[in-house]
């Protein structure tokens, strides 16, 4: 429907261009900061139960659907559940598949700027100059503090409009430039564009990855601390704690991080996957994916930073640096871990530019959903629908770096959006596949040219257990939360006007949903998945 036709260059390339979507800040910051905040080997258990009964089976459901929707003619998320969900109230519940992407990028990008101005610090404290300021021969606790005011004032945590009104700081002009880079990219579509930047950029992140690892799994540990061995940090990380599973909290967080990190239930895949050819092998592509992001999340994400900040901060240090945010770990402790290390500025140099590659081909995916959508809707070219999806995350990201007090608007997109409507989507989708799709129809689909078979209690998974494990964790987080989330975003106008942004972008898809609908049925397309599966 749309007038450029894009499509996959190759099969590896699809499925590096997924992984890259895939692994991205949720690896390297997200995951350590959950994990040490569920204590560490505690959230393991829960954790891997989320990526084995919803991760892995929702994701090859989202792959299905995608590559239906694609044969159909469709590539937006709206289009491609109202397929799958035969009709209205899916398509319009399919808008979510846009904004998730979209939103969360608002915020993202000004992330993944933080990553490349760090990044250009370190490379900067090569030359001899202290990394972001911080003494290396000073007490841990006024490194700690350095690093706090460090990023605190980089991302204008004092006050609203700090970095936009009067002197242009650093992190607003590295925002700008990966802001740019990543229009170009997507400019340039799915496969001159996207699968070409990942299929350099996952290689390449991983050779970082591997050198950082291979470091921190070689450090000794400070002679005053001689009991904070990198093998106790290891076992901070991996000793199972069996208590744990009794605590509702650690089983919503394990299921939270898993959508985000595996950008499932995001409305990436979905719309990645419907660019795929019949007889690709989905189920082969879906699990490398998830194995490719396990491997970054766990493998190097966790264990470089827990291990390290084990090394240098013990458990209680971890846990503390934990509790003052997401980013806590990642951009406060990281460098003062750095800074005790022998060429920490080379290894910071490394980590964040690192992160950068991690984050920017997670924000790619990002824009493609929606910028898919509005060429689709609209009927337009890639160049003018670019342009659009454009405007709106400039507004949408100068939104959040104007309102950065407390980092506010941020927060609230990535509490309302990032957390709670991927759970919502990805029980949209699971219900969509399993219940109206049909399971038989459903299985049929994914195994068409695949070679490796989905186990058959993968199909009791995807009807029964992943949605009632999802409707409850809806239906707990709605009585223990929602009101005093709504609670919070009336008293706080930055919370309510972020969220107000929010509903006008709901709006706009909305439209566009009624527009294309109207398009795709003039133009004789099968809207809602009447038609017989053969076809
Ligand atoms: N999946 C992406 C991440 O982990 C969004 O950051």
């Amino acid at each position: 429907m749309s007038q450029n036709k894009q499509e996959w260059g190759t099969r590896l390339g699809v499925i590096l261009a997924v992984s890259g979507s895939a692994v991205g800040l949720g690896n390297f910051l997200r995951f350590p900061g959950q994990a040490a905040q569920h204590g560490g080997g505690a959230f393991m258990i829960p954790y891997f139960c989320a990526l084995l009964l919803l991760g892995i089976p929702i994701g090859w459901a989202e792959w299905t659907m995608g590559r239906y929707g694609g044969r159909k003619g469709f590539h937006s998320a709206p289009a491609i559940m109202g397929v799958v969900g035969r009709g209205a109230v899916a398509r319009y519940l399919g808008i979510i598949g846009v904004l998730i992407p979209l939103a969360v990028y608002f915020y993202y990008v000004f992330i993944e700027g933080w990553c490349l101005a760090y990044a250009w610090e370190y490379a900067k404290a090569i030359f001899g100059t202290p990394a972001l300021g911080i003494d290396s021969q000073a007490a841990i606790e006024a490194q700690s503090a350095k690093s706090a005011e460090f990023f605190a004032s980089f991302t204008g945590r004092a006050q609203d409009g700090v970095m936009l009104g009067g002197t242009i700081v650093e992190s607003v002009v590295f925002w700008a430039i990966v802001f740019v880079l990543n229009v170009w990219f997507v400019f340039r579509g799915l496969s001159k564009g996207i699968e070409k930047f990942c299929t350099w950029a996952m290689p390449s992140m991983a050779v970082c990855a591997l050198i950082v690892l291979g470091y921190v799994l070689t450090l000794e540990p400070d002679p005053a601390t001689p009991e904070r061995t990198v093998t106790a940090g290891l076992g901070y990380m991996w000793n199972p704690d069996w208590n744990a599973l009794r605590d509702p909290g650690a089983w919503l967080a394990a299921a939270g991080q898993i959508f985000f990190s595996l950008s499932v239930g995001f409305g990436v895949i979905i719309n990645y996957a419907s660019y795929m050819k019949r007889k690709d092998d989905l189920v082969l592509s879906g699990l490398t994916a998830s194995s490719t992001n396990e491997l970054f999340e766990v493998g190097f994400g966790g264990m470089i930073t827990l291990t390290s900040a084990f090394i240098f901060l013990g458990a209680t240090g971890t846990a503390a640096a934990v509790a003052t945010g997401s980013f806590g770990l990642g951009f406060t402790t990281l460098p003062v871990v750095f800074a005790n290390m022998p060429a920490g500025q080379w290894i910071g140099m490394v980590w964040f530019f690192m992160l950068f590659l991690a984050a920017i081909t997670s924000s790619l995916s990002m824009l493609q959903p929606a910028v898919a959508f509005v060429e689709e809707a609209l009927g337009t070219s890639r160049a003018k629908a670019t342009g659009l999806i454009t405007g709106i995350a400039l507004i949408g990201s100068l939104w959040v770096i104007w309102f950065s007090k407390d980092l506010a608007a941020l927060a609230t997109i990535d509490d309302w959006v990032g957390t709670f409507l991927i759970v919502v989507l990805a029980a949209v989708q699971v219900i969509c596949f399993g219940w109206v799709f049909g399971m038989d129809r459903g299985m049929r689909e994914a195994h068409e040219g695949a070679h490796l078979r989905i186990p058959g209690f993968i199909r009791f998974v995807i009807k029964y257990i992943a949605p009632l494990y999802l409707l409850i964790a809806i239906g707990m987080f709605c009585k223990n939360n929602l009101g005093n989330w709504i609670e919070a975003a009336r008293a706080n106008p930055v919370q309510r006007n972020t969220l107000i942004l929010i509903g006008l972008v709901i709006v706009f898809l909305a439209v566009l949903t009624h527009i294309g609908t109207k398009r795709w049925r003039a133009a004789g397309l099968d809207v809602d998945g009447e038609r017989p599966p053969q076809d």
